[in-house]
């Protein structure tokens, strides 16, 4: 079987791609032992061919302590043994370009593992030690050097300097487990330009950069003093000629980056697309605007102004691993966009409206010109889940003194068949997150055989999309709507509409009805929440 999209095949796939992520271990678990894996994945191959995507990209599935989920990478060349082997990723990523899915790894160069050989080494070797430059050790401030070096925050809150037992400090911008290393070292620049080139020879065609913008340290590490000269961390120039020597290897291969990059500036985030350099970026604008037609209008105008000069596609993304889940999110009364700052315990949702909107915002940003993120779970609707402060995992719990509930919500096993254990995630026994009650309501097995569920909805979505050569990169046109109504066009006379007003709204001039996020009302008009792809 071939891909399902027409540009499957060809060496601009990427321009249009949906791109399903998956969080190896809440995916599937073949071998039954509470978290998922690689045979997981095999198994569900035929699952993610049907429904039509084009990419998988995996979150880190290299050996790994699990300190932050895998972002704490131990060894790029080995898969950790929780998720399987080398060889059965490689069988992995053969049996997926067999079906016309490409694999897309997850590359994290701003920190490694402090379980990492390097790390271990320099811890041995001591101060002054060419093993702690490929790092950034420092002497601490204050009489004995009891002081932190500097006064940087952490991403994850908490402490961004740990001192070791013979009296130095090493930088983390994330948890201690994750040191930070340092880009000026010709050796941590030669090691991942041979990482990147170890996968591609394997077979991958993209690579996710993790923290893209976070890799380039002032080299004097000093204070940050707002207003004063660049950011000593956050999108450095020094970065490009990093990106641009990593594009080189791609290019080689024919693979693909998109990068995270976290970037109100849109000057600033267009550099990182700058021919030469990655090919795209998340689109985080997007993902975190709230549920408003003129907010949403601008966030597109946005990302289509700041991508045009660089001639690089835009990205569309409405959820991922580190977010909370759509439907939460848009179910929530006010501000349903997205910060990390403002995740806490117990902020009420309706789930009802939020399902009703994630299923318009599918259509949406399907719609758009240029790629689709889809996370694991989001094409079942999963909202997100009240995980039990007991049996939260993520750092960001514990480094927050437990008022940031973390990540683990959007991660929790992914059901597949009501009727089984653990709603047929594959465990023997708990797995290593627990799924809440009601959770086989949203199994993928009994979507399969609804209509009106949103799996039938994402199938039938992207089927349309990989049919319709007009969906994709290409141009856009807003037409003229009602208050309250976004309404555009594509190429060979696609158009999608999206009602934000309680009234209904009548539809665009159309020949034909392709497809609804949920039903039009009785004289055909556009409900509340609800988009529709028409033909012109
Ligand atoms: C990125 C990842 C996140 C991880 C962090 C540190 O933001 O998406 O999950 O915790 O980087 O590597």
């Amino acid at each position: 079987m071939e891909g399902s999209s027409r540009e499957s095949a060809g060496s601009n796939w990427w321009r249009s791609a949906v791109i399903y992520q998956v969080y190896p271990r809440s995916f599937a678990d073949g071998d039954g032992d509470g978290t998922g894996d690689l045979a997981g994945v095999r198994a569900k191959l035929p699952y993610l061919a049907e429904l039509g995507v084009d990419a998988l990209w995996f979150t880190p599935w290299y050996l790994s302590p699990l300190a932050d989920g895998g972002y704490d990478v131990a060894d790029y060349r080995t898969i950790d043994p929780a998720f399987g082997t080398l060889a059965e990723a490689e069988k992995l990523i053969a049996e997926a370009r067999e079906l016309g899915i490409r694999t897309i790894v997850d590359i994290v160069p701003n920190h490694v593992s402090d379980q990492h050989a390097w790390f271990r080494a320099a811890l041995a070797a001591g101060p002054g030690s060419p093993e702690r430059e490929r790092f950034h050790f420092r002497p601490g401030r204050g009489e004995n050097g009891e002081l932190p070096p500097n006064d940087w925050p952490s991403e994850f809150s908490g402490e961004t300097w740990t001192r070791v037992e013979d009296g130095e400090w090493y930088l983390h911008l994330f948890t201690p487990q994750q040191p930070d290393l340092n880009w000026d070292h010709p050796e941590v620049r030669q090691e991942h330009e041979d990482v990147l080139r170890f996968w591609f020879e394997r077979g991958v065609s993209g690579v996710r950069i993790d923290s893209a913008a976070l890799v380039a340290k002032d080299p004097e590490l000093p204070d940050f003093v707002e207003g004063e000269g660049p950011h000593p961390y956050i999108d450095r120039d020094e970065l490009h000629e990093v990106y641009r020597s990593w594009r080189r290897v791609a290019d080689e291969y024919g693979a693909v980056f998109v990068g995270e990059v976290w970037m109100p500036d849109a000057e600033r985030f267009a550099r990182y697309l700058r021919p030469g350099e990655l090919h795209t970026a998340f689109n985080f604008n997007f993902m975190t605007c709230p549920w408003d037609r003129d907010r949403l209008r601008a966030a597109i105008d946005g990302t289509l102004a700041e991508h045009a000069p660089v001639g690089a596609p835009a990205t569309w993304v409405l959820c991922n691993h580190d977010v909370t889940r759509t439907v939460t999110r848009y179910g929530r009364a006010e501000d349903t966009g997205f910060a990390f700052d403002r995740k806490r315990f117990g902020v009420p949702t309706d789930l009802e409206r939020g399902t009703r909107r994630a299923r318009a915002a599918a259509l949406l940003s399907l719609a758009l010109p240029g790629s689709v993120y889809l996370y694991q779970g989001e094409e079942l609707g999963l909202p997100e889940a009240d995980v039990p402060r007991e049996k939260i995992q993520d750092p960001m719990y514990f480094r927050s003194q437990g008022v940031d509930p973390g990540r683990d919500g959007c991660r929790v096993p992914l059901p597949w068949v009501a009727d089984a254990p653990y709603s047929g995630f594959g465990s023997r026994e708990e797995p290593w997150l627990p799924q809440p009650e009601g959770w086989s309501a949203y199994a993928a097995d009994i979507q399969a055989a609804d209509p009106s569920s949103m799996l039938t909805l994402y199938r039938a979505a992207l089927r349309l999309r990989a049919s319709e050569p007009g969906f994709g990169d290409g141009p856009m046109e807003w037409l003229p709507a009602a208050p309250g109504v976004l309404a555009f066009a594509r190429p060979d006379g696609l158009v999608c509409a999206v009602n934000f007003a309680r009234q209904p709204a009548q539809l665009p001039a159309h020949s034909a009805v392709l497809l609804a996020s949920g039903s039009l009302d009785e004289s055909g008009g556009l409900p509340q929440d609800t988009a529709v792809w028409l033909r012109q």
